[in-house]
């Protein structure tokens, strides 16, 4: 039988201390595509250790990019760029590949990548992205699994986005940023890493209005210029630690984080009976238990983001009384809690809505995580529940947390990473 990795956690410890939240994974890979666009070398800051993070930078380099990395900031320099064509392989990694498609066309004029991979959480399509770079006057090609895109030099125009789109949003806003003229965003995505990405992009020179707004103005600039940025932190991390500290009924201060990006999650957890302060960069969270049920229903920025719905849902299966979780976004977002009823959960999943009758306690259990936040939230689950959980492919974790285990074990939990027989 083979060893497999696998994270073991004895619950039922609070978590109490200090923690400092670490850069954004989403933001992190845009703005380092976005550093393809410039035409000098640039240097960014505060980049999460995660292997999302480790797989774009490489597929950088494979393009040509010069890339020095220091602790958590890496100089960038895609003056040398050498191909267009992103290593499949490694495309199919990250979801956030995608955005190399956008910088290449408005750096190089084409790009080639395969349809991106990213968690399984349901269709996952880039239309609206094509839709945008035709709309800019790029010929695109999207068969056989690959979109190819090129184009003898990109028009400003306006593009009115079918849906909200978060990739769709930034990936557009990359390529106008280097198209003559100008070109506005209809419809577009409000999350914090669309508004770090434009800062970025203005960092290096271009003419970037409105992100945080549902219309974008982007002046595409011939030329952009090196700087030093400094990535926001990461949204969902946050969110999963104020999370994890509620769910452990414990008391933990999470420092470097912007508490505003968190009022969705914050007032849900107050209304959980949870206490949430913020102050600055800081926020504390506290409980004793006895949480309230609450109903969820996943929104676009600023509504309740579907990255925490997952982590939420664990949460929820001990709140007293019964919660819904509605989730608009995705259509395949619940696997978590296939694996919680194992546990000792009681949820009943029906399309897009979960209905989670709150229990006294979860029981530890072998579970496995099947994407991203899916592990993050069975690792709540695991803080919460009483006994031994062991949690199969850490490797989904590892995709967009840093150091995870270290970090909970230093605020008091018992987990710790170990190679088991299948
Ligand atoms: C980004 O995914 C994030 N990933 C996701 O985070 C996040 O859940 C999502 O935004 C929503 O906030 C990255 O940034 C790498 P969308 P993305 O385009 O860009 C539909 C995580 O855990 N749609 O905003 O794929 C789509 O099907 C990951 O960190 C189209 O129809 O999300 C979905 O229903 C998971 N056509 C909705 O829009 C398109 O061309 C929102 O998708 C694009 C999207």
């Amino acid at each position: 039988m083979p060893f497999v990795e696998k994270l073991v956690i004895h619950g039922g410890h609070p978590l109490r201390g200090d923690v400092q939240v670490r850069g954004g994974k989403n933001t992190s890979l845009a703005v380092l595509s976005a550093a393809l666009l410039c035409d000098e070398p640039v240097t960014l800051e505060n980049l999460p250790d995660i292997e999302d993070v480790h797989v774009l930078l490489e597929l950088m380099r494979r393009l040509g990019a010069r890339i020095q990395r220091s602790g958590r900031n890496a100089t960038i320099d895609p003056r040398q760029l050498t191909s267009h064509r992103p290593a499949p392989e490694l495309c199919r990694k990250l979801r956030g590949s995608y955005y190399l498609l956008g910088a290449l066309l408005g750096r190089v004029g084409e790009g080639a990548i395969p349809y991106p991979g990213g968690c399984e959480i349901g269709a996952r399509p880039i239309d609206q992205h094509i839709k945008g770079f035709r709309a800019l006057g790029a010929e695109v090609d999207d068969r056989y699994g690959m979109v190819e895109a090129r184009t003898t030099g990109l028009v400003g125009t306006e593009v009115f986005l079918d849906c909200v789109t978060v990739g769709g949003t930034i990936n557009v806003m990359l390529a106008a940023a280097r198209a003559q003229g100008n070109t506005m965003i209809f419809n577009a995505a409000k999350e914090p890493h669309v508004v770090d990405t434009a800062n970025f992009l203005n960092s290096m020179g271009a003419r970037v209005r409105g992100a945080g707004t549902d219309v974008i103005r982007i002046r595409g600039t011939q030329r952009l210029h090196g700087c030093t940025y400094t990535v926001i932190p990461d949204q969902i991390e946050t969110g999963t630690l104020m999370i994890a500290a509620a769910a452990t009924q414990g008391d933990v201060t999470l420092h470097g984080c912007i508490p505003a990006h968190m009022e969705a999650l914050s007032a849900k957890l107050l209304e959980m009976g949870v206490r949430v302060d913020e102050q600055d960069d800081v926020i504390r969270v506290r409980s004793l238990g006895g949480h309230r049920a609450v109903n969820i229903k996943t929104q676009a920025y600023p509504g309740f983001p579907t990255d925490l719905q997952q982590p939420m849902s664990a949460l929820l299966t001990t709140a007293s009384g019964t919660s819904t979780v509605v989730e608009t976004i995705f259509d395949k977002r619940f696997k978590h809690l296939d694996e919680m009823l194992r546990m000792g959960a009681r949820a009943h999943i029906s399309d897009r809505m979960a209905v989670i009758e709150g229990m006294p306690g979860l029981l530890g259990a072998p579970v496995y995580a099947s994407d991203l936040r899916a592990g993050a939230a069975l690792v709540i689950a695991g803080l919460m529940a009483s006994g031994d959980t062991e949690i199969g492919n850490p490797q989904y974790i590892d995709r967009g947390y840093e150091k995870l285990e270290e970090r909970l074990s230093a605020l008091g939990a018992q987990i710790r990473r170990v190679m088991m027989q299948e």
